[in-house]
């Protein structure tokens, strides 16, 4: 069964044919990070824009690789809801319009449950349950996750999402947009343990994260360090700034997962989203993940940042399940996952 899937929810127009879930044909995706970056930040009303004068291509396009017509097609699924909303409108508008014109069902997709399949996709021996970590720009989830995709939702952000912080705290530090693999590069050549920052809601004992304190701080620390000139006579660095930061969050975010691991019978943890490129964050969990028998697993980056292949790929398993929408769908900005 073919499955065009699209996704329109924040700064990238992707559309993807997938194959029974899992065997991806095409998978194509048109970001617009150089409209942003001038701005610092996702401009909400220049990304509808951009998705409008993409969608059509890049549907074209993603045929066109996967060497199929609509004719090919058994259904069409649009990412509806959360995200930014006047850029998933931009999707959903384009897949009624498709599906009504070519007679074909149309899916609504939650974003978040495409992220978490696209572990799935690429591990055939993934058990259930399992723990999955979404950290991206506009989320940061822990699940566990059942046979047939059905999840309880332990935690998320009481606050910033993880990405957010990388961005912002990249802004701060004047590194430019956006800030995640930049501050992982920094990171990288720094010393993580020079400067303290907090680790907000580590000792919790629950699966909530908040990530604006340790934003403030590092603001604070990087104004204070500004205004002593202590960058510029080398008594702190950058990448000391940028590893202390970087350690802090993932402290947290390895801290609380490996206690939903150890609370759940699950012996498999998967990680998604933009920030699951995160070396780090990669790393420690890896390592944290060994000492209590479980395993991590992570998609490839193309299957990490947002596109259309996971939703593509989820829509299939919610076909099985008889999953269709009426040709009145619409987009939500809003829109948890839903527990069992
Ligand atoms: O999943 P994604 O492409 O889009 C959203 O759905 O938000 O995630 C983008 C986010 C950005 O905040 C970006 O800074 C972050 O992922 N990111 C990283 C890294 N690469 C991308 N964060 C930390 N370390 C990285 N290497
Ligand atoms: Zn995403």
């Amino acid at each position: 069964m073919k499955i065009l899937g699209i996704d329109t929810s924040c700064d990238e127009t992707a559309a993807a044919v997938v194959l029974d879930g899992c065997e991806i044909l095409s998978n194509i995706v048109a970001s617009q990070i150089k409209t942003h970056q001038e701005y610092g930040g996702i401009v909400p009303e220049l990304a509808s824009r951009k998705h409008i004068e993409a969608i059509n291509y890049i549907v074209n396009k993603s045929l066109a690789e996967a060497e199929v017509t609509f004719d090919d097609l058994d259904a069409i699924a649009v990412t509806n809801r959360p995200g930014l909303i006047g850029a998933l409108l931009v999707g959903v508008a384009a897949a009624k319009s498709l599906a009504y014109a070519h007679n074909l069902p149309l899916l609504g997709i939650n974003h978040i449950e495409g992220h978490i399949y696209a572990n799935y996709m690429v591990h055939d021996n993934l058990s259930f349950p399992h723990i999955c970590l979404t950290v991206s720009g506009g989320h940061t989830l822990l699940v566990e996750v059942y046979e047939g995709w059905k999840y309880k939702v332990l935690g998320t952000t009481q606050d910033d999402a993880a990405g957010e912080v990388f961005d912002k705290v990249a802004k701060y530090m004047g590194l430019g947009f956006p800030g995640g693999k930049i501050i992982d590069e920094l990171a990288q050549k720094g010393d993580p343990t020079v400067i303290d920052f907090p680790r907000p809601m580590i000792q919790s004992g629950d699966y909530q994260f908040s990530f604006s304190g340790v934003k403030t701080s590092v603001r604070y620390f990087v104004e204070k360090a500004e205004q002593a000139g202590s960058i510029e006579k080398g008594e702190i660095s950058i990448e000391d700034i940028a590893a202390s930061f970087q350690a802090a969050v993932v402290d947290v975010l390895v801290t609380k997962t490996i206690h939903a691991a150890k609370s759940s019978e699950s012996k498999a943890i998967t990680l998604t989203g933009g920030v699951a490129a995160n070396s780090l964050l990669r790393t420690s969990l890896k390592s944290a993940a060994e000492e209590i028998g479980a395993e991590v697993y992570y998609p490839p980056i193309n299957l990490c940042t947002d596109n259309g292949a996971m939703i593509a790929g989820i829509a299939y398993e919610k076909y099985q399940q008889g999953l269709r929408d009426e040709l009145s769908l619409n987009a939500a900005a809003n829109g948890s996952i839903v527990d069992v």
